[in-house]
């Protein structure tokens, strides 16, 4: 996140971590450069509004120690990134709820333009109610509302990046004095239960047209919508057989949307804690695990699952329920492993290090077998990297893991270029034809 802290609270209070900086652009370009020099396809931000004030009721304690407030937003970065990299790419997240899909469609197609085809956009439908009011709502929509909206504005982007312009539509004809054909330009006439837009667009077709879409649905309804859009879906569940469990039923739903359920990415989380020797790993462990802030952490689950966790015996058993904010969230902790009973205090400090995602501590070997595993067994196409320390994480992943990652063939010697649909997917720039939006 474009913030003090995204998903390990308490980081910040680490020795030497550098996350203060997030509203510094050099700290931002020395990222880019270091996840580039790394081998990384991109770099993906969480983004979130409102404030997380479930828990105890109100928004003391997210506000006091950092949870995800202040943040800024993720968008004005990328341009800053994108200059001094050639080939990364940016997952930039905004909300189908809170925005418009003209103007979304907008901005999206101008990242796409100045970054050459290196944006993608993760569609989320947001969770916390805080956010609805400074929009001028009455309260937060329910998820199906969310996402029957979703539904829509996508198919508003859609029309307005893949039909509106054609490909040939700027002649720039100096001669005739025409620069656009006009009947290479159409409206898109669409009238529906959220919005109306007549379009045109106002943008010429970028690169990629349609950014490259990521999706994290993890509802039933989340679900069918991550199948019927997502190129790539990042999902973050503690175990293998949740992931699986997951990526498994969103194969078989797109499948059944008539798509090729191959041409689906699946980028689970995952926090690497590396040493150079295991004793150096474990106590690097055991210094961020001290770090942890237990309430912090609280504070931010309250608002992922909506209920509040300060009221609750912290030896009481989690129980699952069906949530109207993040369901995966809660199936982490109910269904990723049905063996396991999870208290509410295990929970608030497993989630210290990058909430939901298993912790992998180890040498660069024994991180990279990790790695390797989850791509060759268990059919994850990439992985994502959570941080906990900035940008200690990050330099130690990449100064360490990478060059094995690259002995052992499982990063290119040398960046693919192209767009990042290109290099994720190694076909065109643009949406493949089985997607519904090309339908
Ligand atoms: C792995 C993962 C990452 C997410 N990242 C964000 C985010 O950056 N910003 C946000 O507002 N919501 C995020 N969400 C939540 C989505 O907004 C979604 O609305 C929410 O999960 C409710 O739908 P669901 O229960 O179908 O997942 C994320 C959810 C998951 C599972």
């Amino acid at each position: 996140m474009n913030s003090v802290e995204h998903v390990s609270p308490g980081s910040w209070t680490y020795p030497g971590d550098q996350s203060h900086r997030y509203t510094d652009q050099e700290y931002w370009t020395d990222v880019a450069r270091t996840a580039e020099r790394g081998g990384f396809d991109a770099v993906f931000f969480a983004d979130v509004r409102g404030v997380y004030d479930v828990f105890g009721g109100d928004r003391e304690t997210a506000i006091r120690k950092g949870v995800q407030t202040p943040s800024n937003d993720p968008s004005y970065l990328v341009p800053a990134m994108a200059e001094v990299t050639e080939d990364l790419g940016f997952a930039v997240t905004r909300s189908t709820t809170y925005s418009h899909p003209y103007q979304l469609a907008r901005e999206f197609s101008t990242l796409d333009h100045l970054t050459d085809g290196r944006v993608a956009f993760n569609v989320v439908t947001s969770y916390l109610e805080s956010a609805a009011a400074n929009l001028g709502l009455d309260g937060r929509m329910d998820k199906a509302t969310r996402y029957d909206r979703a539904d829509e504005f996508l198919e508003v982007c859609y029309r307005l990046w893949e039909d509106s312009w054609d490909e040939d539509a700027v002649v720039r004809d100096a001669e005739r004095g025409v620069y656009t054909e006009p009947e290479r330009v159409r409206a898109i006439d669409h009238e529906g239960e959220f919005f109306d837009v007549p379009g045109p667009h106002g943008c010429e077709p970028s690169p990629q047209r349609t950014p490259v879409i990521f999706q994290a649905g993890s509802s039933d309804r989340g679900r069918e919508f991550a199948a019927a859009n997502a190129e790539a879906v990042f999902c973050s569940q503690p175990t293998e057989r949740g992931v699986v469990e997951y990526m498994d039923d969103l194969r078989e739903r797109a499948a059944a949307l008539g798509r090729d359920p191959d041409s689906l990415a699946f980028f689970p989380g995952i926090v690497p804690v590396v040493g150079e020797t295991e004793a150096q790993a474990e106590a690097k462990y055991e210094a961020l695990v001290e770090h942890v802030d237990v309430e912090a952490a609280l504070a931010l689950l309250s608002g992922f699952i909506d209920m509040d966790l300060s009221e609750l015996d912290p030896d009481r058993k989690i129980e699952h329920i069906e949530t109207d904010a993040i369901q995966g969230t809660m199936n982490a902790f109910t269904k990723s492993d049905p063996d396991r009973e999870w208290t509410v205090r295990e929970v608030a400090e497993f989630s210290g290090l990058g909430t939901t995602s298993p912790v992998v501590v180890g040498t660069p070997e024994e991180v990279a077998d990790e790695l390797e595993h989850w791509y060759r067994e268990v059919g994850a196409d990439g992985l994502n990297v959570k941080e906990v320390v900035r940008t200690g994480s990050l330099d130690d992943f990449v100064d360490l893991v990478c060059p094995v990652l690259r002995e052992r063939g499982l990063l290119p010697e040398e960046p693919r270029g192209g767009t990042l649909r290109e290099r994720l997917f190694g076909a065109g720039p643009h949406l493949p034809p089985d997607h519904p939006a090309r339908q």
